[in-house]
């Protein structure tokens, strides 16, 4: 009945209560190598009582956990893919207060729902939750769906967040897996596989499923995620404060420093971005404040939806005179290269970007500088502020005053 790549438990090998249903489904299944006390019934129910005894006691007093409806819940849950909790909380009060209902999301303008991300990143999840609002709207008359199909079709939703939302805010017997989750039960059946691994995968998976209780599945769920926040971390896990330590088989084997096993290092690649704060030709226009080059970046494009000043993307060019000759010619705008504004360094999927930003000036001798082709357009210090834009825009925005020597 056991796979064969499993191992014995760090105690003794006690896998007496096994449903059929479990079974059948490890005797179908290649697994990566664990213990197996996961499989026994009383080994589930202690780990349940216990984490959930502690969950009791110390889970935090966070805003999404009072008053859990699934529009909250939905909306706690993207802000929390990629973001801190500390981070988040600040946003969250802010957006429920901007948006507090499904329909108040959904009449916004997209705009103004980037506006209140910026800064937290991962801009995609503003735009699919902005999208998927108005899905609510018109399929399912403004009510948060509640069959686990409907919520997986809407757009930013897989299969962690919609078992997030319909345990934790309706008690559906769903389960979870995201980055604690991952960590913590790995640890619980010490598994060693990295966590990429498919096969690991879908053993958590079912570990997340079987392990769940039949009453309040989503206390459950939070109950996990926050002992891998304050407690499992995935360094120096803070095993003599948790409260599975006894049924915890990484930690009877001595494996919890090791567990989850490491994920291949990514490899960056370094590169240079060029960016320009390209004045306009003020000689065209009188009495008005100083204008700037900006545009809102396409679809498909990264951060799309939110505005940025002209920059290079696509390659590295050998210094700033190449960049600008190169942009200057793809907008068909020339303008005149001006001082090093300061150096920005971040990175962007496998890329590790320095950007050098430079202030620039219209070419004034040139046709029709005051015209930009779209989707370009010139705006002042005030319109740039009111734009939602990427983080290292805005930090090149706020350097303006600078550039103008005011
Ligand atoms: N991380 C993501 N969602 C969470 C939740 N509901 N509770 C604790 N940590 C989380």
């Amino acid at each position: 009945m056991m796979s064969s790549r499993m191992v014995p438990d760090a105690t003794k090998n006690r896998c007496g209560n096994v449903s059929k249903d479990l079974s059948a489904w490890l005797s179908k299944n290649e697994l990566p190598e664990h213990a197996n006390t996961w499989t026994d019934s009383s080994w589930r129910a202690s780990v349940r009582r216990s984490l959930l005894r502690w969950f009791r006691r110390e889970s935090r007093d966070l805003p999404w956990r009072q008053e859990p409806t699934p529009y909250r819940v939905w909306v706690s849950e993207i802000m929390l893919q990629q973001t801190q909790v500390a981070t988040v909380i600040d946003y969250y009060h802010r957006f429920m207060d901007s948006f507090p209902t499904v329909r108040d999301l959904a009449e916004a303008d997209l705009q103004k729902v980037l506006t209140h991300w910026e800064g937290l990143g991962y801009y995609r999840r503003a735009r699919s939750l902005h999208a998927a609002s108005q899905k609510i709207m018109e399929v399912h008359g403004g009510e948060f769906p509640t069959r686990y199909e409907d919520v997986l079709a809407l757009p930013g939703i897989g299969r962690y967040t919609a078992g997030a939302i319909l345990s934790i805010s309706l008690g559906q017997r769903l389960p979870i897996l995201e980055g604690n989750t991952q960590r913590v039960f790995s640890r619980w059946i010490a598994s060693r596989s990295p966590v990429t691994d498919r096969q690991a995968l879908n053993l958590l998976w079912k570990f997340a499923e079987v392990m769940l209780p039949t009453k309040d599945p989503g206390a459950f769920n939070q109950a996990a995620m926050e002992l891998g926040a304050l407690i499992c971390r995935p360094t120096s896990p803070n095993c003599g404060q948790c409260p599975v330590k006894a049924s915890c088989q990484a930690r009877l084997l001595g494996l919890q420093e090791e567990i989850p096993g490491k994920v291949k290092k990514l490899v960056y690649e370094d590169r240079e971005e060029y960016a320009f704060v390209v004045r306009e030709n003020q000689s065209q226009r009188s009495n008005s404040s100083t204008r700037y080059l900006v545009r809102r970046l396409p679809e498909g494009r990264r951060w799309a939806g939110l505005w940025d000043f002209p920059r290079t993307t696509e390659q590295s060019y050998q210094n700033v005179q190449e960049a600008s000759r190169a942009l200057s010619a793809e907008l068909g705008i020339p303008f005149d290269v001006g001082a090093d504004l300061l150096t920005l360094k971040h990175a962007v999927t496998r890329f590790r970007i320095k950007l050098h930003v430079y202030a620039a000036a219209c070419n004034g001798s040139h046709r029709k500088p005051e015209r930009p082709p779209k989707p370009w357009r010139f705006a002042t210090l005030d319109e740039i502020n009111a734009l939602p834009m990427s983080v290292t825009g805005r930090k090149i925005a706020e350097r303006i005053p600078v550039a103008d020597g005011s």
